[in-house]
């Protein structure tokens, strides 16, 4: 059988500046996440390169990770955002995207993954819960930010996901 086009192996790598606008672009096509200024992706895929990550097919950007070591808490590694393109979704490969993400030089060490969910997004709380189980960790819920703190209006709460304990050798044991 002959390869398709998607149905080659993704690449996983930390960003470059130049990823910063392709990543803006997955995010307003997503129609789901939250779209920031360019300026702050460009930043975020230059600066916290470290902790950022693109999965690519050749020049096509399928998904992303975008999150920060949070300078108070050194033991959390947060992940701020998460998108897979619409026709590379269902496939594995958030759950491959959270995997790349804790496997960055900037998550070394970290005992705990930290992110905010609406209740709605059911695939953002399945792949976080998913990716919580292979690891045989637990995830703690508590308030995150209130939808009274967004200042738009009609914004929904955001929930705060701490997942851990991170074991490395169950991380690098995982088979994606
Ligand atoms: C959330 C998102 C990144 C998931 O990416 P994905 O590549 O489709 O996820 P995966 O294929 O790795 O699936 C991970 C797990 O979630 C489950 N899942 C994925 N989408 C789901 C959905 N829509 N409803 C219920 N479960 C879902 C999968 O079954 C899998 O669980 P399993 O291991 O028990 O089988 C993707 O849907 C997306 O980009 N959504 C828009 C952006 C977004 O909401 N980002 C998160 C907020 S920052």
């Amino acid at each position: 059988m002959t390869d398709q086009p998607n149905s080659s192996t993704p690449t996983f790598r930390t960003t470059t500046t130049d990823d910063g606008g392709a990543i803006w672009r997955l995010v307003r096509d997503s129609g789901v996440l939250d779209v920031n200024s360019a300026y702050m992706y460009l930043l975020l895929a230059k600066d916290f390169a470290d902790t950022c990550v693109v999965a690519e097919d050749g020049d096509e950007l399928l998904g992303f990770v975008t999150g920060y070591r949070p300078p108070q808490r050194p033991e959390s590694i947060f992940l701020w955002q998460v998108g897979v393109s619409a026709a590379a979704r269902g496939r594995g490969l958030g759950k491959s995207l959270l995997a790349a993400f804790l496997r960055t030089p900037g998550a070394r060490g970290a005992r705990l993954l930290e992110t905010t969910i609406s209740p709605s997004n059911d695939a953002s709380r399945a792949l976080f819960t998913a990716v919580a189980r292979d690891l045989g960790a637990s995830i703690d819920l508590t308030e995150g930010f209130r939808a009274d703190h967004f200042p738009e209006g009609g914004h929904e709460a955001e929930e705060l996901y701490r997942i851990g304990p991170i074991d490395p050798p169950r991380l690098s044991q995982l088979d994606y």
